[in-house]
């Protein structure tokens, strides 16, 4: 089959990205330009300023992505866009870049979805992975238990009723004064600490085995704080972060087992910034070694927001026909499996 070199970009939400990714799995680019120091100043993403942010700095990393790839545009068979879910402001930027790019150098568009690209990710470093497998998708918006049964076809088992896993990580992180990036900072307090120090819930939703709440455990560690605070204890951030993060964990690496032994597939992957934390890739790799699953997970600069990610996507999409039109548009709230007017 002829070769498809695809320019991919990213920016749903706090990073700017470009990647240059040929036929899904080799990359040949991945630049990645974080707005964690802006954000950082307020304790969290400002949506404004990611726009603007993002503005300044696409042609840049477009450019160093091609170069490093050492390719020109004239080298590209599509581009490939996130246009959702995310930010609308930030996603717009990618958008429009993407759709000028498109239009100028006459090539076709392809949309994507942006927890596919996180999917997808998988593909990348794993030549002998393809669907179907089951992936638990995991990112500061998004907890999804999810069938890969196609390359572009997905079946959602589970997904969170409140607060994403990511989130959860990052109220918890600011409630024990760790700040911002919340997911990492608990990750590397948690090695100094002891994850029973202090008992946490794990939410279980009746009849909903495959579905997930945060926001019982993230109240428990608030109470905790408060109970501690008002008896004048001193609190160990080390104990409270590995404590919460067990809790966090077992419940994603349980739910994701059962959905394995019901479904009877025996590939399991994880995806997601969050699946970049030390303790889940440990706990899910074990717990799939004791079954004598198949275990994958991306790096961890393929777990969070990349582009490359999304060039990986793109490929499949782009085989199975998809392509989009002038009229594609950032869509905020997009749906896994949802598309916008478009060919395929
Ligand atoms: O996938 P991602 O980069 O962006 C979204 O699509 O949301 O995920 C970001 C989320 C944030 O909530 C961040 O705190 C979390 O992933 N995260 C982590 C780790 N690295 C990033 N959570 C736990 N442990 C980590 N090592
Ligand atoms: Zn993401």
């Amino acid at each position: 089959m002829q070769d498809i070199t695809i320019l991919a970009i990213e920016s749903s939400c706090d990073e700017t990205a470009a990647a240059v990714v040929r036929n899904g799995r080799t990359v040949l680019s991945n630049v990645i330009s974080s707005q964690i120091a802006l954000h950082t100043l307020y304790g969290g993403v400002v949506p404004e300023l990611a726009s603007r942010k993002h503005i300044e700095k696409i042609n840049q990393v477009i450019g160093q992505a091609l170069e490093e790839a050492d390719l020109t545009l004239d080298d590209m068979d599509a581009v490939a866009v996130t246009y959702g879910p995310g930010l609308v402001g930030a996603l717009l930027v990618g958008v429009a870049e993407a759709k000028a790019i498109a239009y100028a150098k006459n090539l076709p568009l392809v949309g994507i979805h942006h927890i596919e690209g996180h999917i997808c990710a998988n593909y990348i470093e794993h030549p002998e992975l393809e669907p179907p497998f089951l992936c638990l998708v995991v990112s500061g918006g998004h907890t999804h238990l999810v069938i890969v049964k196609d390359y572009g076809s997905f079946e959602i088992l589970g997904r969170t009723y409140d607060d994403a896993a990511g989130e959860a990580f990052d109220k918890v992180a600011r409630a024990i004064g760790l700040g911002y990036p919340g997911g990492p900072k608990i990750d590397r307090a948690a090695r100094e600490g002891n994850p029973d120090a202090v008992f946490f819930p794990r939410a279980k939703i009746a009849d909903h085995p495959y579905d997930f709440s945060f926001s019982g455990v993230k109240s428990a560690v608030l109470n905790y704080l408060n109970g501690e605070r008002m008896k004048g204890r001193e609190i160990c951030q080390a104990d409270i972060a590995a404590s919460f993060q067990k809790a966090v964990v077992e419940v994603l690496v349980d739910h994701t087992m059962q959905a394995a032994q019901q479904t009877g597939i025996r590939s399991v992957a994880i995806a997601g910034g969050v699946a970049s934390n030390t303790s889940l890739r440990q706990a899910m790799e074990e717990a799939c070694a004791r079954r004598r699953y198949s275990f994958y997970r991306p790096s961890p600069v393929y777990c969070t927001d990349n582009a490359a990610m999304i060039g990986a996507a793109a490929y499949y999409e782009y085989r199975n026909g998809t392509r989009h039109g002038w009229d594609l548009n950032a869509v905020p709230n997009l749906k896994l499996g949802e598309r916008q007017p478009g060919i395929g």
